[in-house]
């Protein structure tokens, strides 16, 4: 019979039960095996929805409100566990990986891997350590339109890449529930909630070049109003509202950044375009443009051969794929410790005003 992979949660709550569920249910080799929450209400509504929506029963003596403990237990092998999915908020992964890590399981993180290079540097080594696998759940890689743009950039239809664009703006777009807007709990505000997943495609479109410099500016012009915004603007503690930064990478490449949770703006945008000295190719909806038969021409998709594809089922999927084959983690730490260093170097870049140099 084919191995079955245990699978112990840190984080029961909102991701976990709406977006990771459908996921680790889909792998028949995959058991929903332990839960961890600080909160006994997360557990009990996690563990309940598991009973009533797939039949999986997740004992009392596999619910832990100490996630420390239940690595413990694994540690001391009274508790079989193969991998781990940290869901918990943004200040809260690196120490749960790090755990697991010693408890000797393959762990999958939620993103933004951490809150600042030096932590994502811990999970890195830890996994070297451990000699298991990080990957770092960058859903937004595994959208149909995403990886259909990664199969045409990787075809060289555009040629030497040389600019980017990558922009997630929301007029109004605060997220008030949960610890979003908590500086303690989250870092940062849309920059560590929207910018890490359109930076992380674009840099993952580019081929993760190495980071130069950023020069960025943040501001907190409107969403700490009470005015505009409806929840208690005393709780509104990250940094920022509105990001915007030029980030240089290596191979003279120039990523062109926005990113709002509020900001006024007629509407929604969220666009990764990458541009190159044979063509360009946007993700929204994806189109190549090249010149062609003496015109600049726009091709569009008629059928994506991804299409149906749900993208964090899909980053799941290819997380046990890639243990059960020994193939390279989909989303390394490596990358993702690149992206959190832009992360850290937008708000110094932000706060001084001046350029900021990556090493
Ligand atoms: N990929 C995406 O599109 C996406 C979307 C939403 C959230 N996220 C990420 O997922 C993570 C969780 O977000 P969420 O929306 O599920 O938040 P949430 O508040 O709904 O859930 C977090 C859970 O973690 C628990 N928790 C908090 N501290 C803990 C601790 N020390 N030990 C154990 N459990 C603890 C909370 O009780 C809660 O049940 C965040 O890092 C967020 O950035 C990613």
């Amino acid at each position: 019979m084919a191995k079955t992979y245990k699978l112990g949660v840190v984080g029961t709550g909102g991701i976990f039960r709406g977006a990771h569920v459908p996921g680790w249910v889909a792998l028949p080799d995959v058991e929903i095996f332990a839960l961890a929450d600080i909160s006994e209400a997360a557990l009990k509504a996690c563990a309940d929805e598991l009973r009533a929506k797939h039949g999986i029963e997740v004992p009392a003596e596999r619910q832990y409100t100490d996630y420390r403990k239940m690595f413990r237990d694994a540690a001391a092998g009274k508790l079989p566990l193969d991998l781990v999915d940290v869901c918990t908020p943004n200040c809260y992964h690196m120490d749960p990986v790090v755990q697991a890590f010693k408890a000797g399981a393959h762990v999958i993180v939620e993103k933004p891997m951490a809150t600042s290079a030096r932590e994502a540097e811990k999970m890195i080594a830890a996994a070297e350590e451990a000699g298991k696998m990080l990957m770092i759940a960058q859903s937004f890689r595994f959208t149909p339109e995403a990886l259909l743009m990664k199969d045409i950039m990787d075809s060289g239809a555009v040629g030497r890449p040389y600019f980017a664009e990558a922009v997630m703006l929301r007029p109004r777009g605060v997220p008030a529930w949960g610890l979003f807007i908590d500086k303690k709990a989250s870092a940062g505000g849309p920059v560590y909630d929207l910018a890490v997943h359109i930076l992380d495609l674009t840099f993952h479109l580019l081929g993760f070049p190495q980071p130069l410099a950023v020069s960025a500016g943040t501001f907190l012009e409107i969403s700490n109003k009470p005015s505009v915004m409806k929840h208690d603007p005393k709780r509104y503690t990250v940094p920022e509202d509105f990001a915007v930064a030029t980030i240089r990478l290596e191979g003279g490449i120039v990523v062109d950044l926005k990113t709002s949770w509020a900001l006024n703006i007629p509407g929604h945008e969220s666009q990764v375009r990458v541009c190159g000295d044979k063509g360009g190719l946007q993700l929204n909806p994806v189109t190549l443009v090249r010149e062609e038969f003496g015109a600049l021409m726009n091709s569009t998709v008629q059928v994506n051969p991804y299409a149906g594809i749900a993208s964090h089922s899909e980053e799941i999927r290819r997380f046990v794929q890639a243990i059960r084959e020994g193939l390279p983690s989909p989303v390394p730490g490596e990358q993702a410790l690149k992206t959190q260093k832009v992360l850290d170097a937008i708000y110094k870049s932000g706060e001084t005003g001046r350029e900021v140099r990556i090493r």
